[in-house]
């Protein structure tokens, strides 16, 4: 069982070239020293690829993909990240043949009944996002399972983005608000983006300040829609199950070299005016 409490091994990386950790003032830094995020976001793609360029069925990939998830976290662990989204099952995710949707769902179950005891361990919080209602309830019960034992966990929080769909995450939020209006328990000035963020299976999550896609594909997919709004994004061309911990932090690294103006403008650099004296 694979383990993701930062081991001896992890541990010495921190500080070395390449290798994110904490500063002393207890900010995140980037490989390269510059900020790191907090919040990254990732679409983990490229499975079914990985499967066929090696003749392998696509479950194959996806279970691939299901290590690669694993090392991820053990990577945010390390790296000091307060949010890890996972973007595992998309609500347009169930238009893939049965059978393929039958293995992800089983990899899901497979995830939280071997894993959830070495993430609590870790200190990991799970959060889960997206529509639960049509799940079969035994998923269902893992997904709180999963949600219940690790609430109170300080460390990372793992957020599970599972038959989740950007759309339908705002398109709930507008009907949540709708019926206080209706009912006079807010009036139409009330509503604004704040009130809207609220209604979102994120309220209590930041934005996300890095979204990494692999596989080489540049699109969102319904991912945080709303939340991306500023989110900085990488893409990669590896395929997922083949990104690693050095695929994560040359990440980091592009990361910390942008330069996050939110629609204002950059902090003045200190510049050298030559008087012509
Ligand atoms: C996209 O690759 C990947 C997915 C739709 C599923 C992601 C699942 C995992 C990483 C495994 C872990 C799973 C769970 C549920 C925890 P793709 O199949 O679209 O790849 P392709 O574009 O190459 O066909």
């Amino acid at each position: 069982m694979p383990s993701f409490i930062e081991d001896e091994t992890t541990m010495e990386r921190v500080g070395q070239p390449g290798c994110v950790g904490r500063s002393s003032a207890g900010a995140v830094k980037a490989p390269g020293g510059g900020r790191g995020p907090s919040h990254v976001g990732l679409i983990m793609d490229g499975n079914g690829r990985w499967a066929s360029a090696r003749g392998l069925p696509r479950i194959e990939g996806h279970r691939r993909g299901l290590d690669a998830l694993r090392g991820a976290v053990r990577a945010a662990i390390e790296f000091n990240l307060a949010y890890l989204t996972v973007y595992s099952f998309s609500a347009e995710n169930w238009s893939r043949p049965l059978d393929e949707v039958r293995d992800l769902m089983g990899l899901l179950k497979r995830f939280i009944r071997k894993d959830l005891i070495e993430l609590h361990r870790a200190d990991v919080r799970v959060k889960v996002i997206g529509h639960r209602a049509n799940l079969q309830p035994d998923i269902r019960g893992l997904l709180e399972e999963a949600e219940t034992t690790t609430r109170m966990n300080q460390g990372l929080t793992l957020v599970v983005a599972f038959n989740y769909g950007g759309r339908q995450e705002i398109a709930a939020a507008v009907r949540d608000i709708a019926r206080m209006l209706a009912a006079g328990a807010i009036t139409e000035s009330d509503i604004d983006e704040r009130l809207l963020s609220r209604h979102l299976d994120t309220a209590d999550i930041p934005d996300p300040d890095l979204i990494i896609r692999t596989s080489g594909e540049q699109r969102l997919s319904n991912f945080l829609l709303w939340q991306a709004a500023y989110s900085e994004f990488v893409f990669l061309p590896v395929l997922w199950p083949d990104f690693d911990r050095g695929a994560f932090a040359a990440a980091l690294a592009e990361y910390a070299a942008r330069d996050r103006r939110f629609g204002g403008v950059s902090a003045p650099r200190e510049v050298s005016v030559r008087t012509g004296s």
